[in-house]
């Protein structure tokens, strides 16, 4: 059976495709054995910190997971939101799970740049193929117009019914003017619909600093390999660039939502915001 080619896939997108998979949240068919080894080099430091109660990756990960899909899965389940659009999927397993709850109610894309979706192409013809509702698609976040734009994906998509953008462990990877401009093309595609939704998770300055994050951050740093952009200080900068972008948004503490996110570790979940929002109508 044909398996991701490990060098294509950016060494995070193992990683976090091994924690959905150690949680059960997920198929082996995600799981590689690059993500297999980083999870297992992690757990000792992860279950160190969670024992004097610091923030873990791993705590962190999962809470933002877990509150992007008790979202998605609401505004589903209110009828707002029968297309999803996932921008940057990876190897989370998001999409399989939806349509395995939800089937032809739902048509839900996973998209990403080529070589990934490929990858995710031969793991869906693993767990039986991609259908007209659940199906891959390449796009470019930062193109403005072409057939991989989030544009050209949104315009193919039915205009009469509720959509969303997905975002997860993307945005910290872009620079502040890159990050506007995919909101910008976000809010523009999205706007055309009768209901529409945005869900991203963002880390931001304001809970990331202090002793207790110094640990977190160099484990943080060193995972993604420095390349990681902080660009907001608060919910209410995130908020106002949002604003500008074209959306109403509000930013979410995963800690709010305790009571229905199974085993919360709330130390991780304060280091990381959900953002929801809809892009003000055309
Ligand atoms: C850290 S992984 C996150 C994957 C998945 N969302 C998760 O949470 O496990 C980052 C993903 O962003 C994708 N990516 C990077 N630049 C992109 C771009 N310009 N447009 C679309 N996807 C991009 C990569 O291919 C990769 O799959």
């Amino acid at each position: 059976m044909s398996r991701p080619h490990p060098e294509t896939i950016s060494p995070t997108a193992h990683y976090t495709g091994y924690v959905w998979f150690a949680h059960g949240q997920s198929h082996e068919a995600f799981a590689t054995r690059t993500g297999r080894l980083m999870y297992q080099a992690l757990r000792g430091p992860n279950a160190a910190a969670h024992a004097i109660g610091w923030p873990t990756l791993e705590g962190m990960l999962l809470a933002r997971h877990r509150l992007i899909d008790l979202r998605l899965e609401q505004a589903i389940e209110a009828g707002e939101v029968s297309q999803v659009v996932e921008v940057a999927s990876g190897l989370s397993p998001r999409g399989w799970r939806f349509r395995t709850r939800y089937g032809k109610k739902l048509t839900y894309i996973e998209a990403d740049l080529p070589g990934m979706a490929l990858h995710k192409q031969r793991i869906l013809r693993e767990l039986g193929g991609e259908t007209a509702h659940h199906r891959t698609a390449e796009v470019n976040a930062l193109a403005d117009e072409g057939p991989h734009s989030i544009e050209a994906i949104c315009a193919a998509l039915d205009p009469t019914r509720g959509t969303a953008i997905i975002t997860e462990g993307l945005i910290n990877y872009f620079d502040r003017e890159m990050v506007s401009g995919m909101w910008r093309r976000f809010a523009r595609a999205l706007s055309h619909f009768p209901n529409n939704l945005y869900l991203s998770d963002i880390i931001m300055r304001d809970g990331n600093r202090g002793p207790f994050t110094v640990g977190f951050g160099w484990l943080l740093a060193a995972f993604v390999r420095g390349k990681v952009h902080v660009h907001f200080g608060s919910a209410d900068e995130i908020e106002a660039a949002l604003d500008a972008a074209g959306f109403e948004a509000t930013v979410l503490d995963p800690r709010a939502f305790a009571g229905e996110l199974v085993d919360l570790e709330t130390a991780g979940a304060s280091r990381v915001r959900i953002i929801e929002a809809a892009a003000k109508r055309a």
